[in-house]
């Protein structure tokens, strides 16, 4: 039952609310029924005194000893009461011991020509109803007739009642927790089915799913756990391939630190121009590993959305072709060509210009990295409401079956061809970030051998007009 608390905590709230339920409902109904029975032994005595009155009234010769045997067939009481208090005449079964039912004021009333009637306890707890009526002889009242009827009957009739009561209002409080105890069970396996299996996948079992098929909130919710346990799946991974591939992309710099100061220091070399040569060495291996750990801080930071866009109003046909010409000396050093062209009417970009121009420049330096001879070609074309960009080559393209990873960390294509270029295979994923985080679209075409293009896509907002007052 430890395990079943929300069976528990409904169970008691629903069986709570049935008490309470049940037991406004019963004590209504009691009332109900009492009142009835009140209300119709109230009318039949008083019925009664109206009719032994006129019974009275008449009153010829032995009528006081018909009105005994009445009272007696009737099960009541009849006192004859003269004006002064004192009983004239008692006949009849009920018999209370006392008279004190007999109050002045009720007899003035009755001799002033009115009719009294009233429950009535007697100091032995017995309970009576009490009618009392004039007995009108010639105008003048001359006693009072007192009826005298036990509750006894309607107590008991009443007390069956209730004991009905009692006995269906545990019979439904039965069945409320009888059938709260199966909907609690129906709940509650579920979720700790649920409960069950986070706690596996809380522990690093990521392979475990919740097998839960309904189509309402639970299952919706055993839906949501297993997808969780999907993305904390590809996470694990991604994050266990990320170390492993910044550890391998690490060591093979520092080795070559390691073994070239290592040459130097135990003077190794024979001459000095040797010497100059690993040293080349030892600096370009570490301007890799600077340039590695720049890349990951500026992945990081945009995966975990702290970059900070700074967007101005951005002429991009300028900053492209400042791009162009930063990149011009690289190019010239391999004899490639580099064109620059604009197409459409140039339009004003509402964009981070620092960070469009990271874009362009890892485009174009991957472009001339990549091609041994030919043009690097950057178009730049303005439609209505849009901008493409465009940076093509004549290099040595990417294989079709690796075209869909090049975005990914450290995707390279062909390790050691990269490798021999420099390249840590970070400059594309940030490519594809940035581009995304400038709302705009990246898409790629390469064949092998013949070229790549690189293809950027912007939607262009309008330029706000210069209000004139
Ligand atoms: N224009 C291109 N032509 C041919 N291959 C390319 C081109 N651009 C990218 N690639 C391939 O895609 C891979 C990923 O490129 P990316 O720019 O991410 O890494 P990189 O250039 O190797 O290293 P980094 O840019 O981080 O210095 C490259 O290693 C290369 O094999
Ligand atoms: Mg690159």
């Amino acid at each position: 039952m430890k395990n079943n608390r929300i069976g528990l905590k409904l169970g008691l709230v629903i069986s709570g609310l049935f008490l309470v339920v049940l037991l406004f409902l019963g004590v209504a109904v009691d009332r109900m029924f009492t009142s009835f029975y009140y209300a119709n032994m109230r009318t039949e005595t008083e019925e009664l005194a109206s009719h032994f009155s006129v019974m009275a009234e008449s009153s010829e010769g032995d009528t006081m000893g018909m009105m005994g045997t009445f009272a007696e067939f009737s099960g009541v009481g009849i006192y004859n009461v003269r004006r002064d208090g004192n009983v004239m005449m008692h006949s009849g079964v009920q018999d209370p011991g006392c008279l004190s039912f007999i109050r002045a004021s009720d007899v003035d009333a009755i001799y002033s020509g009115q009719k009294v009637s009233y429950l009535y306890k007697d100091p032995a707890g017995g309970r009576y109803f009490v009618s009392g009526e004039p007995v009108v002889k010639e105008g003048k009242v001359v006693s009072a007739l007192y009826i005298m009827a036990s509750t006894e009957r309607m107590d008991r009739s009443l007390a069956g009642v209730r004991k009905l009561l009692i006995l269906s209002g545990i019979g439904a409080f039965l069945l409320a927790l009888g059938s709260t105890w199966i909907i609690a069970q129906f709940l509650s396996r579920p979720l700790l089915q649920m409960q069950k299996a986070t706690r596996k996948i809380a522990a690093g079992e990521l392979e475990t799913r919740v097998d839960i098929g309904s189509k309402d909130e639970m299952g919706a919710l055993a839906g949501a756990i297993n997808d969780l346990a999907v993305d904390l799946q590809r996470y694990r991974d991604s994050r266990q391939e990320f170390f492993a591939n910044i550890s391998h992309e690490l060591r093979t710099p520092i080795t070559y630190l390691e073994g070239y100061a290592n040459v130097v220091k135990e003077r190794l070399y024979e001459t000095d121009e040797e010497k100059d040569r690993y040293l080349d060495i030892i600096y370009m291996e570490a301007r890799r590993i600077q340039h590695l750990v720049d890349d990951l801080f500026e992945l990081a930071k945009m995966e975990e959305g702290k970059i900070s866009l700074e967007p101005e109003w951005v002429d991009l046909a300028e900053l492209t072709e400042q791009a162009v010409e930063k990149t011009k000396l690289k190019a010239g050093n391999k004899s490639l060509e580099l064109q620059f062209t604009v197409q459409g009417t140039p339009e004003p970009m509402y964009t981070d210009g620092a960070r469009m121009e990271q874009i362009v420049l890892n485009l174009l330096e991957n472009a001339i990295r990549y091609t041994e001879r030919g043009t690097v070609n950057v178009r730049l074309s303005f439609q209505p409401g849009a901008v493409k960009l465009a940076v093509q080559d004549t290099g040595i393209g990417i294989p079709a079956d690796e075209l869909p990873f090049i975005f990914e960390r450290f995707y390279r294509v062909e390790k050691s061809r990269s490798r021999s270029h420099g390249g840590t295979g970070l400059g594309l994923s940030i490519v594809h970030k940035l581009t995304g985080l400038l709302g705009g679209k990246i898409t790629v075409a390469s064949r092998l051998g013949e070229g790549t293009c690189f293809e950027l896509h912007f939607e262009l907002e309008p330029e706000p007009r210069e209000e004139h007052l």
